[in-house]
Parts: structure tokens; C-alpha cells; sequence
């Protein structure tokens, strides 16, 4: 319960324009219904369900008894900044330089950070409908005009590069990508991502280039980058981190690379904001980034096998009929054969089957139609889960 008081609070006006993730609040909901003794499978959060790697722990933790524990450079670390810029040469086959790189907390200060310094009021900025709620969240707080691009089914959730075209105009400021995508799994074909670039031709337009899950791929496929693409290093924003890879959600760390002009503006944003991404979590970054890799193949493997395992239960479910995601770690199926709209179904699977999976509309309009469900969850889990959705659909279809 608010407390009653006579202050009225005044909010600005840009903060009815903020958008959210409702990730975070199906999981309270959920949380609500097991507080009251309910069963519920949470396939509704974005996050590995592995541990940080032992020896990106140890790091951190050697880090601070080393006293890491201080205000660093609000760009980060030297040695960090260094270590991504050799890492992102050498994945997106660039040159970059340890001046390009800005090290924030988490990979969601890039996208504030990207809008916020770039897109003023009436900007236009073209973004993936359905996609990651933060983007049109913050293109509205700022007063942009949320310009978004359809991806479709039919075309593995991939965009229609002719409709990119006929939605570029004059007022285009930013375009965003991000593959593999959230929520549905899909990935930007190279052809595709060239043909972006093509489109996009010499205009002084940025490209935010969310690869937060770049390292999510399955079936041996290699990631590729629109900074990769020649003439377009200039004109890319490329954001990526630590959560997904390493699992590290809740150590708070990601980074953009980007031209040295911009970065020294994102670090203006950042003395501004945080001042700096926590220290020893920075130097822990180091170890993850140069220690060994198996833990991130383990991973990836583990998320391909669940990903099988699921999707294939998915499409033996009445009503529902799933793509085969080729990266990150969602579901994302066609639910419009059970005669239900997305929010209710989703509702109903979470009060009644104790599955909490997203409506295809947390991610905007064009995720109408579907449902979202995080495989970060065990083979048990996952199989449970299908079992209660059969056996709901089969009682209420
Ligand atoms: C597409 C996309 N971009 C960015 C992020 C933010 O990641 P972080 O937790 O590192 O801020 C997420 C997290 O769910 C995401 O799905």
C-alpha cells in the first residue's frame, strides 16, 4: 500500500513516455502465485540459468581483495577496454582501438546511451517489431518518432529489406538490428545484413547493432556483423557484454564500440550517470574474455540441445506451431491456431497450467500472435512444462 500523503507527485511529462520490460513483472506474478503455493516453471526471464564461470569468479573475487574496489576511468578499465577492442578485431574482423570501446554496466546502457545522445525530438529510428522493449521505450522518452520494422515468420523472423527501404527518409537517424534476436530466436542472414548496408548506402544514418547474444548461434553458424561490412565501421554502434556469454547477468557489464568521437560522449553520459561500471567486476571481464572459452561452447550446446527438445515438444501442442530459433535461447511460437490472443493465453498458462512464458505483444504489435518462452531452464523443467501446456490446451482448446 502507497502511504497516503497531501504532496502530489509531480512527475516530468517524459516519464509517461517510459516504457518496461515486462519480463520483470510476469516474474513477480509469478513469484505472487508460489508465495500463495502454487507450482509455477519460470520460462518467462532472459538469463542463462548457468553459473558465472569458476575462474570469472575467482577473478572477481581475487579482484577484490586486491582492493579493486575504487572509482575507475568512467570509459573503464585500460586493460579491459584493451581486451575488447582485440576480441571485437578479431570476431568482426575489423581494427578497432582501445579508444572506440566504452565499458557500462550491462548491455542496456548502450541502447540509452546510443538514444540519448543521438536522436533528438522527431528523429526517426527504425527498430525490430517484434524486439527487445527497451528500444521503443527509449526512442519515446527522448520524443523520437519509433519508426518499427516488421520481422516475419515466414522469413525465419528476419526483416523485408525493401520495406527498410520505404521506411528511410529524411529524418532517419538510427536504424537498430540485433541478431541473434529477442525474442524470437532468429538470426540476420549475411546476405541480409549486406543488403541493410546497401540500403543504408552513404546516407549519415547510425546503426545500433545489438549482438548481445553473438555468441548464441547454433548449428556450427558464424556470427556476422554489420561493422563488418566495408564503409560501415563508421556508422556502427556495436553492443555487446558479458550477460549472456558468460553468464553474468547480475555482475552488470557490457560495452559499445563505436567511432572515438561518440565514445567520448557515451563516457560523458556515463561520468554523468554512474561514474563508472564496478572495478573488480571490469577486471573480472578481463578473465572471461581472455581465460578459456569451454564454458560458453558448453553453454551454447546446452541451449541447443533444450532448444530440440522444445521446440519439438512445442509443435505436438494443439494450436502451436514454433520456427526452429537459430540463436539465443527463446521460443518463439505461432499461437493463433488455438483461437487465443496472446496476453490472455499467456495469462491463463501462467494462473491456471503454472507456466509463465511472455505474450508476443510485450515485444510490440507484430508479436501479436505469439508466445515467448526462455529455454534457460532444465531438460526436466522444459519437459514439465510441455506437459502442462498439452494438458491445458487439451482441457480448454
Ligand atoms: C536484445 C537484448 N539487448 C540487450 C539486453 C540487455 O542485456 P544486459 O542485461 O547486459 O543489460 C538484453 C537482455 O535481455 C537483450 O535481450
Amino acid at each position: 500500500m502507497e502511504k497516503a500523503t497531501q504532496y502530489e507527485l509531480q512527475l516530468a511529462r517524459r516519464m509517461s513516455r517510459l516504457g518496461t520490460e515486462t519480463a520483470f513483472e510476469v516474474l513477480n506474478k509469478a513469484r505472487a502465485l508460489e508465495r500463495q503455493g502454487k507450482s509455477v516453471i519460470h520460462l518467462e526471464i532472459g538469463e542463462p540459468d548457468f553459473d558465472t564461470p569458476s575462474n570469472v569468479v575467482e577473478s572477481g573475487i581475487d579482484a577484490l581483495r586486491k582492493g579493486w574496489t575504487h572509482y575507475g576511468p568512467s570509459a573503464g578499465l585500460p586493460e579491459l577496454r584493451q581486451a575488447i577492442a582485440e576480441y571485437v578485431s578479431r570476431t568482426r574482423r575489423v581494427k578497432v582501438t582501445s579508444d572506440e570501446v566504452v565499458v557500462v554496466p550491462g548491455g542496456k546502457p548502450i541502447i540509452f546511451f546510443t538514444i540519448l545522445s543521438l536522436i533528438d525530438e522527431g528523429d526517426e529510428v527504425i527498430y525490430p517489431n517484434p524486439g527487445f522493449p527497451i528500444y521503443e521505450s527509449m526512442i519515446h522518452y527522448v520524443g523520437g518518432k519509433a519508426v518499427p520494422i516488421q520481422l516475419h515468420e515466414d522469413r525465419d523472423f528476419s526483416l523485408d529489406v525493401n520495406s527498410l527501404i520505404s521506411l528511410i527518409n529524411g529524418h532517419t537517424k538510427l536504424i537498430i538490428l540485433n541478431s541473434p534476436q529477442n525474442p524470437t530466436g532468429g538470426v540476420l542472414p549475411r546476405r541480409d545484413i549486406e543488403r541493410i548496408a546497401n540500403a543504408i548506402g552513404d546516407r549519415n544514418i547510425m546503426v545500433l547493432s545489438d549482438e548481445i547474444y553473438s555468441r548464441l548461434l547454433f548449428d556450427g553458424e558464424q556470427h556476422f556483423s554489420i561493422m563488418s561490412v566495408p564503409g560501415m565501421q563508421e556508422r556502427t554502434i556495436l553492443l555487446d557484454g558479458f550477460s549472456k556469454t558468460y553468464a553474468m547477468t547480475g555482475w552488470r557489464m557490457g560495452y559499445g564500440v563505436m567511432r572515438p568521437d561518440l565514445a567520448a560522449q557515451m563516457t560523458r553520459l556515463m561520468t554523468n550517470s554512474n561514474s563508472c561500471t564496478a572495478s573488480f567486476t571490469q577486471v573480472a571481464g578481463v578473465e572471461a574474455l581472455k581465460g578459456d572459452q569451454g564454458s560458453v561452447d558448453h553453454m551454447r550446446d546446452e541451449f541447443q540441445r533444450r532448444r530440440d527438445m522444445f521446440v519439438a515438444g512445442l509443435n505436438k501442442i494443439k494450436g502451436f506451431s514454433c520456427r526452429m530459433p537459430k540463436g539465443a535461447f527463446y521460443a518463439f511460437p505461432n499461437i493463433t491456431r488455438t483461437g487465443w490472443k496472446s496476453k490472455p493465453l499467456a495469462d491463463a498458462l501462467l494462473e491456471q497450467a503454472g507456466v509463465a512464458a511472455l505474450s508476443g505483444t510485450s515485444f510490440g504489435e507484430y508479436g501479436e500472435g505469439y508466445l515467448r518462452f526462455s529455454v534457460a531452464n532444465s531438460v526436466e523443467n522444459l519437459q514439465k512444462a510441455l506437459d502442462r501446456i498439452d494438458e491445458w490446451t487439451k482441457k480448454n482448446l
